[in-house]
């Protein structure tokens, strides 16, 4: 078999683009690292000054998901939920987090408790002060395994798109849900490791006459940020596509927008939400995100195209520049620990003078 030929599944059992033993190699090893740093660096205040989670942003969301006039947190837009499906009796939620989410939902009564897997066990800790009703599990949910038939809800917020066994992820999730179960899908499935296609960044463009937005630099998305988002979509309607309830695809513009415009920008939101929301009602780009409830459908999972040793490393560690990695030998030196405390406190000053600095979560 060669590496561009589709792993059977059911040949060794495993329906894998990387193996176990791939995840033991440094670069994996060290994506696992940056996840951990990035959870550990964001606190709930944190999240909240992201651009990301500018007000404007989070009215339109609500607006366009949740047909609310305007509304902050998650309230506007996952009102339905409890109208249409709640309460629920049995819920998962993958990734985590620090439980923002899953809190939300608790409150409103439309889950009574969570279970969940995530990968950083402080932002489980974390989670779990927050709503003693929300038990997560440490693990890497590339290796998942779920109980058959168990959960009629299952919450996918932000985290599909850190993940590279979607095909597994996937079928174990539709696998995992009871017949009357619902899946909830809120992701980025914008290009791979941000690497915004020339239409996007035209329309940004055109939004934003005399505004230059790039793409950031590969080596600089770190962790497992989108490294296969842009195959979630075409993923997920394989998987789900025939009992799909609910689909919003939107973000093709504002989110390259907030990723590479300076902060003195931010202030022309308001019009990128305009073109955004053109270009998503016209269909002219395709979306940075995607809302979709979906049914459990019992079809066999796409098959998983297993990734060379050397596609791994080309993925997740693109060549860095030689300062790059100097400092990246310092940070793995005795004097480590130190230096990412320093890093942290630099970043909250930069945080609090400028708003928030420039590489930040897809959620
Ligand atoms: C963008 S955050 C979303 C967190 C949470 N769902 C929320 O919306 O606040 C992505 C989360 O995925 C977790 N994660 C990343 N890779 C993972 C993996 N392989 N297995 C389990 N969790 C992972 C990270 O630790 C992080 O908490």
């Amino acid at each position: 078999m060669t590496q561009q030929q589709p792993r059977q599944i059911g040949s060794d059992g495993r329906n894998l683009a990387v193996t176990p033993e791939q995840a033991e190699s440094v670069w994996y090893r060290r994506a696992i690292d940056e996840e951990l740093d990035a959870t550990r660096a964001l606190d709930e205040r944190q999240l909240a000054a992201l651009r990301i989670n500018h007000p404007s942003i989070l009215a339109y969301r609500s607006r366009l998901l949740g047909g609310r006039a305007s509304s902050g947190g998650y309230a506007g837009w996952t009102e339905f939920l409890l109208d249409a499906y709640g309460p629920r009796r049995s819920c998962l939620s993958l990734g985590s987090g620090i439980g923002r989410v899953e809190s939300h939902l608790l409150g409103t009564g439309f889950a009574p408790s969570f279970e969940a897997v995530e990968l950083s066990p402080a932002a489980n800790r974390c989670a779990g002060e927050r709503d003693g009703r929300i038990g997560a599990l440490s693990g890497d949910l590339n290796f998942v395994q779920l109980p058959e038939r168990r959960y009629d809800f299952i919450l996918c917020h932000g985290i599909l798109h850190h993940l590279i066994n979607l095909e597994h992820v996937l079928g174990q999730i539709d696998r995992a849900l009871t017949s009357d179960g619902v899946l909830l899908v809120y992701e980025y499935v914008g290009e791979n490791r941000w690497q915004f296609g020339s239409a996007r960044l035209e329309a940004v463009g055109r939004a934003v006459p005399g505004a230059c937005i790039r793409s950031p630099r590969r080596h600089a998305v770190r962790g497992f940020e989108s490294v296969r988002s842009g195959d979630l979509l075409g993923l997920l309607d394989h998987q789900f596509g025939a009992r799909c309830e609910r689909a919003v695809g939107y973000g093709g513009v504002y989110f390259p927008f907030v990723v590479g415009a300076d902060d003195r920008a931010m202030h022309l939101i308001d019009g990128v939400i305009r073109a955004d929301e053109a270009a998503a009602q016209s269909g002219e780009l395709t979306p940075c995100y995607h809302m979709g409830v979906y049914r459990k459908t019992g079809r066999p999972p796409a098959r998983a195209r297993a990734w060379s040793d050397e596609e791994l490393r080309e993925r997740l560690a693109p060549a860095r520049p030689l300062g790059v990695r100097a400092i990246e030998e310092l940070r793995r030196s005795p004097a480590g620990p130190t230096l990412r405390r320093a890093r942290r406190a630099v970043r909250g000053m930069v945080r609090t003078i400028r708003g928030v600095d420039q590489m930040e979560p897809a959620v």
